[in-house]
């Protein structure tokens, strides 16, 4: 548990993302966003105690601030680390306006929204003490918790995914449908989805009538998740979850993997569903898979060409690791990034997301 000195006595903080602590916290009724913005910079974080809805204007008026228009890059690999150096610098000043959460859940500060349902389905249970908490944090807490009781709809379930903070969402799922509709290995009654998250992949592959799926994941929270996805679409008898590193025993007929897509460091619990560094996850799947495959079997690679734009991988690089880990490929999938973010022209890395398109490489082992 992490702690900040609050008005010199020790009091918990929690952040979800891999911050330091502040070093100082010092509680006030009301205040601008230039003197927390100069407090943070002494490595002082502002505890607002006033009323909540003015906190959240100060906020807005806190990131309008912190953020600065890049310049722009002709090189993609620099505009990118560039933009996410930007965005770690401009979050460390952002946190640095916190609420003070009571042991039962309630924040300090007047007109304050009723925030347990959100915190409990962060955090789990009060252990009872009191904590400290960056608000845009908390804000992007109960954005997420409204998420998690609506779903997301699924077309090609015809049904809902509900998915609390901290699993990866299908939110953005052009790449749903090149699982639902690319042709099954010859007499598919077996599957293993490795890195299941929500469950929307077993989900799918249940529905197209694939007999057993063991859907794994390494994050106790998308286990979670996928059960009760699972169990609310009513496909318990097809799909068991495990929490492992990525695969379980058993051979199958079909493996398929949608693995995070960027090979970038994480800087949060959450981006470690996105960013997979130097590609680790993705060469350990290429590597291990043989093993876990019947003879006649596939495995369904999910990858985006993101990478390839942002020049964080080489064009023919991903072709070079499958041959290099003894895959064949049988076929290609391909669809359009069609996400609202692909065409935002005020995203700066616009210049990649717009030619982004999602791929499912069909791979036959060669060993
Ligand atoms: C991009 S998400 C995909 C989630 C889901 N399959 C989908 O397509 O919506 C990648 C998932 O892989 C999981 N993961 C990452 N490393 C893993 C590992 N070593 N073993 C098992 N799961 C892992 C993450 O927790 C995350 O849920």
């Amino acid at each position: 548990m992490q702690t900040v000195l609050f008005h010199h006595t020790p009091m918990a903080y929690r952040n979800s993302s891999k911050q330091k602590p502040p070093q100082h916290a010092l509680a006030v009724q009301e205040t601008s966003a230039e003197r927390i913005i100069k407090a943070a910079h002494q490595h002082t974080a502002t505890v607002w105690q006033g009323d909540f809805h003015n906190a959240k204007q100060v906020l807005a008026a806190i990131k309008k601030r912190v953020r600065r228009k890049m310049k722009a890059e002709s090189d993609p690999a620099t505009a990118f680390h560039k933009h996410r150096m930007a965005q770690a610098q401009q979050s460390q000043i952002i946190n640095m306006l916190l609420v003070e959460i009571a042991g039962d859940y309630t924040v300090n500060a007047q007109r304050a929204p009723d925030v347990q349902a959100a915190l409990n389905d962060v955090f789990g249970a009060s252990n009872g003490e009191s904590f400290l908490l960056p608000l845009n944090q908390l804000l992007g807490f109960i954005g997420a918790h409204e998420w998690h009781k609506k779903g997301v709809d699924i077309a090609e379930l015809g049904d809902k995914i509900h998915v609390p903070f901290g699993v990866f969402s299908p939110i953005r799922g052009e790449y749903l449908a090149l699982v639902a509709q690319t042709r099954l290995p010859e007499n598919c009654q077996s599957a293993q989805d490795i890195g299941t998250g929500s469950g929307v992949l077993a989900a799918i592959l249940a529905k197209r009538g694939v007999g057993k799926i063991i859907a794994t994941d390494n994050n106790p929270r998308a286990i979670a998740c996928a059960q009760q996805n699972v169990q609310r679409l009513g496909l318990s008898q097809h799909i068991q979850l495990r929490e492992c590193d990525l695969f379980a025993d058993e051979c199958v007929d079909l493996i398929v993997c949608n693995p995070p897509w960027l090979p970038a460091q994480a800087t949060s619990a959450i981006e470690t569903a996105l960013y997979d560094p130097k590609h680790a996850m993705l060469k350990a799947v290429l590597q291990r898979a043989h093993a876990h495959l019947q003879p006649h079997g596939e495995l369904w690679l999910i990858m985006s060409d993101l990478a390839e734009h942002l020049g964080l991988r080489q064009k023919d690089e991903l072709a070079h690791i499958l041959a290099q880990n003894h895959w064949h490929i049988a076929h290609i999938a391909q669809t359009q990034a069609s996400h609202p973010k692909a065409h935002d022209p005020n995203d700066p890395l616009a210049f990649a997301r717009s030619q982004e398109r999602t791929f499912l490489y069909c791979l036959q082992s060669q060993k």
